[in-house]
């Protein structure tokens, strides 16, 4: 049997390497203030049909939806920020001192065609700030994820940067779009032509030469912001630009959600292939409400652990460490065996255990292959042979004194 389609396992190194891609996460959001939460694998359908909108490609379909055995239509996460505005609301979070800032890192689901960098479950890390309309929270949100990508070795980062506005200049700005759209009907794709009042917007991601064509002589949301939205971007830009910061202005930016507002970004790295997207987020001011909540500004990004790992080079993970190997010499010492490595292990020592049955000279060969320091052979007689493997000595000890030798690193010769 096979894992499904578009999933995939994490082995043991592979683990490793997501550890150390959560230590940077923890230490980088940690230390600006973010604390972690994390929210069911799967919602009320409706959360995500009114979040992140009926009109994306994910609620249209990508989601796994299913009853869930009690009449109610239930959905694995396709995306984590609609969830944690649930359960900001659900907790009321608002009486917190705001804004309240927070992270988390699991995995979610889409049911999209499943290639290098893009499966069905994959996971992301996020951070999302609740309860501010600041400019520099848009900033410190871009900057953190610069960081991580950069404490995390990714290579071949841009940054794509725009602003959407408010949804009323975005209504007024499509109906422009539409139009021209339509003016120009006869060179676009079809699948374009099908969506003009579904979501023109999405023409500016077609691929199709013909419409790309037509895009490049499109009007842009960017060039229609109301006074205060363009303000508002100045200031984020500003910011970036005396953090020293490059990115790309690109009126053309979509993202496959509805619920932006404002500024919104995208950071890709050349060094993937056609799902060159890293991370990306934006403003979302009017969510909260769409989900019966308080009026509460809010901002965040999620960035893909995969796509992280894909783009980044190597990455050093620490080595697991073995500081104790013990080898069983005869079969009458293989309590004593047992209890010496649940000694080591409860004072702190990495300690590990014969469990394959090895000849004594496999027993060597094995601790030798795991780098561990030490190695312990207990046979019939109570005293045991502590074999330091870097130098070769080897002292024959009483039971007692075998931890305490490995703890001061004494020598054995
Ligand atoms: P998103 O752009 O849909 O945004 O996803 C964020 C990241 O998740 C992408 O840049 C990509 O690295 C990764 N990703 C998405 N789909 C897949 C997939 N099928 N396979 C592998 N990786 C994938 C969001 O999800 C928003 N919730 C971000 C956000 C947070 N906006 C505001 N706050």
């Amino acid at each position: 049997m096979q894992a499904p389609r578009g999933t995939f396992d994490v082995l043991p190194e592979d683990a490793e390497r997501r550890q150390v891609v959560e230590g940077h996460v923890r230490r980088i959001l940690g230390a600006a203030g973010y604390r972690r939460i994390e929210t069911p694998t799967f919602e009320a359908t409706e959360l995500f049909s009114r979040g992140v909108g009926e009109a994306t490609d994910i609620v249209r379909k990508e989601m796994y939806t299913f009853d869930d055995g009690g009449g109610r239509s239930v959905t694995l996460r396709p995306e984590g920020t609609a969830p944690v505005c649930r359960a900001y609301i659900e907790h009321g979070m608002h009486k917190l001192p705001q804004p309240v800032k927070l992270w988390y890192l699991g995995s979610f689901y889409r049911r999209e065609a499943p290639q290098r960098g893009r499966y069905r479950q994959f996971w992301q890390v996020g951070a999302e700030v609740i309860g501010s309309a600041e400019a520099a929270t848009d900033a410190e949100l871009i900057l953190l994820l610069a960081e991580l990508l950069e404490a995390l070795g990714v290579r071949e980062t841009r940054l794509r940067l725009s602003s959407l506005g408010t949804p009323e200049t975005r209504a007024e700005y499509r109906e422009e779009l539409k139009q021209y759209l339509r003016a120009h009907e006869g060179r676009l794709s079809g699948e374009v032509r099908e969506r003009i009042d579904i979501n023109p917007m999405r023409a500016f991601d077609s691929g199709d030469p013909g419409t790309r064509e037509v895009m490049a002589g499109a009007p842009t949301l960017l060039a229609r912001l109301s006074g205060e939205d363009a303000e508002h971007f100045a200031q984020v830009r500003a910011m970036l630009d005396d953090a020293d910061l490059r990115y790309e202005l690109d009126p053309t930016l979509v993202r496959g959600l509805d619920y932006y507002t404002r500024t919104v970004f995208e950071f890709t790295s050349d060094a993937l292939g056609a799902q060159s997207g890293v991370g990306g987020g934006g403003r979302y001011d009017r969510l909260m409400e769409q989900l019966e909540g308080p009026p509460t500004p809010a901002s965040g990004w999620a960035a893909g652990i995969e796509r992280m790992l894909l783009a980044t080079g190597e990455l050093p993970t620490a080595p697991d460490l073995v500081d104790l190997y013990v080898a069983i010499a005869d079969q009458s010492a293989a309590r004593r065996a047992f209890e010496l490595a649940r000694d080591a292990r409860r004072a702190g020592l990495g300690a590990q255990l014969e469990l394959a049955g090895r000849s004594l000279k496999g027993q060597l060969k094995q601790a030798g292959r795991l780098r561990s320091r030490y190695v312990a052979i207990i046979g019939a007689e109570s005293e045991i042979s502590l074999k330091d493997m870097e130098s070769g000595d080897q002292r024959k000890l009483h039971p007692a004194a075998v931890i305490p030798t490995i703890l001061r690193g004494s020598r054995l010769s």
